[in-house]
């Protein structure tokens, strides 16, 4: 998939967000502001969304759906593969194949690292990545822009902690790279074990980005503008003994916070388990839910974008 240089994204597929650059996050939050400011009730009229769901979700294929119908769009598809003919053996090409039949526009979230490439690969229709395995979950990463850059009011030189399973993590290691445009200063909080793979760090060296590894969550706590908690993700661990070596390995409550900015802003994809106690949400901290929400008009726009209905 080459770059969008000519800034149309009509009919693109959105896979990796290392296929977008600076200024197309730039263009995308764009579209997204617009669509808080001013919601086009009929935009999405007469399309359809297929949201095709292999593991759990909650926010991406609901955010999804509310964002369709919100735009009089109209969304079928599945959140459990076992009630469909996947079950008795059909590929997931041959259902990509299917499904293009059926929509304009299509949704995977799959298990399998690069699922959402090949998915793109088998239907002529715009395929969004809701997430592949370890690897991505680019529309989440342009909701934590969106969010960032209202809640910072800016996405530049920002200093930007990552605490929790760094390994595993896919709204991490897809967010590492878009921050990457904007002169960041990353803290890498973690595990050996569950430490940000080496490949990232590969690339920001190659960029020339600052970046710190450390198990100890109190060390740069002052020096923080957003902590981005992630859970532990324990259905990605091969060996479930393992997983119960770090559950509960952070946790962030008020005692967390007497030492941390007084603006540090804290962000979650959610959902959490543990890592962050229900106390803080009441604090002038916690940005995870408005994150959430930040899903409808950040979704909105990209789907209003690939369907040709936004410029
Ligand atoms: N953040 C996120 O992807 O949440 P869901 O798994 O509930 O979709």
């Amino acid at each position: 998939m080459p770059k969008f240089l000519d800034m149309d994204f009509k009919n693109k597929d959105v896979i990796s967000i290392n296929d977008f650059s600076k200024e197309e996050l730039l263009h995308i939050l764009k579209v997204a502001r617009q669509m808080e400011q001013k919601p086009k009730g009929n935009l999405l009229k007469g399309k359809i969304l297929a949201t095709l769901f292999f593991e759990p979700s909650t926010r991406t294929r609901l955010s999804f759906t509310s964002a369709m119908e919100q735009l009089s769009g109209e969304v079928i598809g599945f959140s459990n593969a076992n009630t469909t003919s996947i079950q008795k053996g059909e590929s997931l090409w041959d259902t990509l194949k299917m499904t293009e039949q059926y929509a304009d526009v299509i949704v995977i979230r799959h298990p399998l690292e690069g699922s959402a490439r090949l998915a793109a690969e088998a239907a002529s229709i715009p395929v969004i990545n809701g997430g592949d395995g370890s690897n991505q979950h680019p529309t989440q990463t342009l909701l934590d822009l969106y969010t960032i850059q209202k809640v910072k009011g800016r996405l530049e030189n920002l200093h930007i902690g990552f605490v929790g399973d760094l390994k595993y993590g896919r709204t991490v290691h897809s967010l590492v790279i878009a921050l990457s445009h904007f002169n960041p200063t990353f803290y890498f909080i973690a595990p050996d074990e569950l430490q940000i793979p080496e490949n990232y760090l590969d690339e920001l060296f190659r960029k020339k980005i600052k970046y710190f590894k450390t198990s100890d969550l109190n060390r740069f706590g002052k020096e923080i503008d957003i902590l981005y908690v992630t859970r532990i993700q324990k259905e990605r661990f091969p060996d479930p003994l393992e997983y119960e070596k770090f559950k509960g390995v952070y946790r962030i409550d008020n005692e967390f916070l007497q030492h941390a900015k007084k603006d540090m802003k804290i962000m979650h994809p959610l959902p959490r388990i543990d890592e962050i106690d229900k106390s803080v949400d009441s604090t002038q901290h916690a940005a995870y839910f408005e994150q959430a929400a930040n899903g409808i008009p950040v979704r909105k726009a990209l789907l209003a974008l690939v369907l040709g209905k936004a410029k």
